[in-house]
C-alpha cells in the first residue's frame, strides 16, 4: 500500500505539535521541507525545528533538503534526527553528492535523491546502481506548497519505477508537489510508493478522510 507523507510546510507553525498529532495515527511519514533561499526562492525551517520535531514524535522523519551544497549539512541534519535525508541532484557536483550519500551510510541514515521537473529520469541511474533508499520526483518546481501538479512528470515516475525495479528494488519512489485525491491516483498508477501532500492534507476539514482518499 502506498505511504502518505504529510508536508509540514502547510501547517500553522505556531501549532506544529497539534498539527503533527493530527496526522500521526493516520499517515506513515512526516515530510519536512528545508529551504535555504538560494537553491529555491523561499526559506522554510531548519535544524532547531527538526530537533524539536524529533523530540516530540516517533513518526518517521522524511527530510527534503532544498539547499545548495547539501553535504555541508548532512552531519547536522543526521544528528538533529532525520530518519531519511534526501537532496537534489541539481544542488552540487556528482562527486560532492556521492560523498554526502556515503556520509549518510556511515551515520546509518536512509538516503534519497530528488529530481526537479527538468531533470531526466536517467540522471538518477548512477545513484540507483550504487543503492538508494528513495528517489523523489518533484511534480512542481520546488519552493512552495499549493502549486498545480505537473502531469508531464507521470512518464518520469513510471521510468524511474522501472529503473528501480531493475537496479535497486528496495528503493522507494516518492512524488512531491500538487498531490491531491485526483492526482494521487495517477501517481499510484505510475508506480509511486510514497506520496507527499501538504495542502491536500492540512487544507482538509477531515484530515483522516483526506489521507484515506490519497491512499485510494
Ligand atoms: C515544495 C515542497 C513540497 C510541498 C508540497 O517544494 O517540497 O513538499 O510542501 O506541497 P503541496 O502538497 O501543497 O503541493
Ligand atoms: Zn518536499
Amino acid at each position: 500500500m502506498v505511504k502518505i507523507a504529510p508536508s509540514i510546510l502547510s501547517v500553522d507553525f505556531c501549532s506544529l505539535g497539534r498539527d503533527i498529532d493530527r496526522v500521526s495515527s493516520c499517515a506513515d511519514w512526516l515530510h519536512v521541507d528545508v529551504m535555504d533561499g538560494l537553491f529555491v526562492p523561499n526559506i522554510s525551517v531548519g535544524l532547531p525545528v527538526l530537533k524539536s520535531i524529533r523530540a516530540y514524535t516517533d513518526m518517521f522523519l522524511d527530510v527534503h533538503l532544498m539547499i545548495e551544497r547539501p553535504g555541508r549539512y548532512v552531519p547536522a541534519f543526521a544528528e538533529a534526527g532525520a530518519d531519511l535525508l534526501s537532496f537534489h541532484l541539481e544542488s552540487d557536483t556528482p562527486e560532492a553528492l556521492r560523498a554526502a550519500l556515503d556520509e549518510l551510510d556511515r551515520r546509518g541514515v536512509k538516503k534519497g535523491i530528488v529530481l526537479k521537473p527538468a531533470t531526466p529520469a536517467e540522471a538518477a541511474l548512477p545513484y540507483l546502481e550504487k543503492g538508494l533508499d528513495l528517489v523523489l520526483i518533484m511534480t512542481v518546481e520546488p519552493g512552495f506548497g499549493g502549486q498545480v501538479f505537473m502531469a508531464d512528470q507521470l512518464p518520469k515516475i513510471s521510468a524511474l519505477k522501472n529503473y528501480v525495479n531493475q537496479h535497486c528494488p528496495s528503493c522507494l519512489v516518492e512524488v512531491d508537489g500538487g498531490v491531491n485525491a485526483e492526482t494521487a491516483a495517477l501517481c499510484r498508477e505510475a508506480g509511486a510508493d510514497v506520496l507527499v501532500a501538504g495542502s491536500a492534507v492540512y487544507g482538509a476539514a477531515d484530515i483522516p478522510a483526506a489521507i484515506a482518499a490519497l491512499r485510494g
